[in-house]
């Protein structure tokens, strides 16, 4: 094969290297096109431009495969935990258990957070949607620990270890803390003999009369909830944190802006208008057909279907669907959602209108049922979502801060707007 790609424009034969991953992804590296020939790229939504280099995830959308550092999503989901996940997508190794011992200690020792926040949680409407707060208070965060997050490179990489861990246990704290918020509750303080998700759950749903003790069956869930959305590669939030974090800023900010990038509900906040369109299908008496036919007529989105990167069912889906099931049988319990999910499910991928487009299940169809089988409420999906994605875009920051050559990100555009025009008398 050969290692140049060749671009003939306006008569004129131009060559261009070829890049190849160590999964045998291909490239062309395009970055002198510009000043050799005038012309740019153009590549609407970036389906097709890599924006970077990256050794922490690898996903295969044809044939459904998502392995990160190497290892296959479904041997870290059976055989790991949320921790050593997070501890692997951000160094590269999974930790030995002397290692893991340090990461969890570190986190245990961050998980309360400095009192002057209270009143800033204090200070928003009840019903003010957790995802803005949650993005508010990691920027804000960064104040308190001016020594991470002072926009001076070489400083924010001397301080990674420190803010990495800080933020992976303050962002679970801060999300506890918002639901309590919005819900005009008292802050629950963490707690030290608990784990990281066993403590979670403690800081949302203890109050200060009664202790929430968690079943053992929705700590598990939960952790292979935030496991599985760990890292997923340049998705919409990583490339949002990747984009700030070029231009020099601090990882508190980047992660920020991340969280709202997650929110939207073609990205993170897929996970509630999943659970939020079958709601609506149960209450209005659909099996599912007039649903999927509204979906085929573009009058509605399958929520929880398809995928910019997978033509093939998204394998944390299918862990997802399984481990629904199980908690509901543990707990004793039946969801009629759950039923719809599986109706629906069956309908489209026996629809040509779904086949044809290779739209698939994604790991939000059934994360949200999960999510609700353990008792979190709705409006906390996708800040669950953003709990999970910590990891990834701490290790994300970390590449992009890392790169040998500083590099803004900052892409071009095609003008479409009015030619050069002048103003008439007024
Ligand atoms: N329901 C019905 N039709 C769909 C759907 C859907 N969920 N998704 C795509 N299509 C159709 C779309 O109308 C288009 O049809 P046509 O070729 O006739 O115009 C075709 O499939 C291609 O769709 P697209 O919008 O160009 O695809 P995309 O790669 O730009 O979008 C997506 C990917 C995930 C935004 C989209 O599939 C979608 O909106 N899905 C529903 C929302 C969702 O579940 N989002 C979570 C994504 S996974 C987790 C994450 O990243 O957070």
């Amino acid at each position: 094969m050969s290692d140049k790609a060749i671009i003939t424009l306006e008569g004129r034969q131009y060559e261009y290297p070829i890049i190849v991953g160590s999964e045998g992804e291909k490239a062309i590296v395009t970055q002198k096109l510009r000043s050799d020939t005038g012309y740019i790229t153009y590549d609407d939504g970036y389906g097709n431009t890599g924006s970077c280099l990256s050794d922490i995830t690898f996903i295969d959308g044809e044939e459904g495969i998502l392995r990160h550092r190497g290892y296959p999503i479904e041997q870290l989901a059976k055989h790991s935990s949320f921790i050593s996940v997070a501890y692997l997508i951000i160094y590269g190794e999974l930790p030995t258990a002397a290692q893991r011992e340090v990461f969890r200690e570190r986190i245990r020792k961050e998980a309360s957070l400095h009192t002057g926040m209270n009143s800033m949680f204090n200070s928003y409407p009840t019903r003010s949607h957790p995802m803005a707060i949650l993005s508010s208070m990691l920027n804000s965060l960064g104040c308190y620990y001016p020594h991470m997050a002072s926009n001076n490179r070489e400083q924010d990489i001397e301080h990674f270890d420190e803010a990495a861990t800080l933020l992976i246990s303050k962002v679970r704290t801060i999300a506890a803390m918002s639901y309590r918020a919005e819900q005009g509750l008292p802050f629950v303080w963490p707690r030290k003999d608990l784990r990281y998700t066993a403590n979670f759950l403690h800081m949302m749903f203890s109050e200060p009369y009664d202790t929430y003790e968690p079943d053992e069956d929705i700590v598990e869930a939960l952790d292979l909830f935030l496991l599985l959305h760990a890292d997923h590669e340049q998705n919409c939030s990583t490339s949002t944190v990747r984009m700030v974090a070029s231009s020099g800023a601090n990882m508190f900010a980047s992660v920020s802006a991340g969280v709202c990038g997650l929110w939207g509900p073609l990205h993170g906040g897929a996970n509630a208008a999943v659970v939020k369109m079958l709601m609506e299908i149960d209450r209005d008496k659909d099996d599912g057909t007039r649903f999927i036919k509204a979906a085929k007529e573009g009058k509605a989105r399958l929520m929880g279907f398809g995928h910019r990167v997978y033509k093939n069912y998204d394998p944390r889906a299918k862990i997802l669907g399984r481990a629904v099931e199980r908690v509901l049988v543990n707990l004793g319990r039946k969801d009629p959602l759950l039923d719809i999910a599986r109706r629906l499910e069956q309908e489209a991928l026996n629809d040509d209108y779904f086949v044809s487009r290779k739209l698939y299940p994604n790991v939000d169809f059934y994360s949200g049922l999960l999510l609700r089988a353990i008792g979190i409420p709705l409006d906390m999906f996708t800040v669950m979502f953003a709990i999970g994605r910590m990891p990834g875009w701490i290790a994300n920051w970390r590449e992009e801060a890392m790169a040998p050559k500083q590099k803004i990100n900052r892409p071009r555009q095609i003008y479409t707007g009015p030619a050069k025009r002048d103003i008439e008398d007024v």
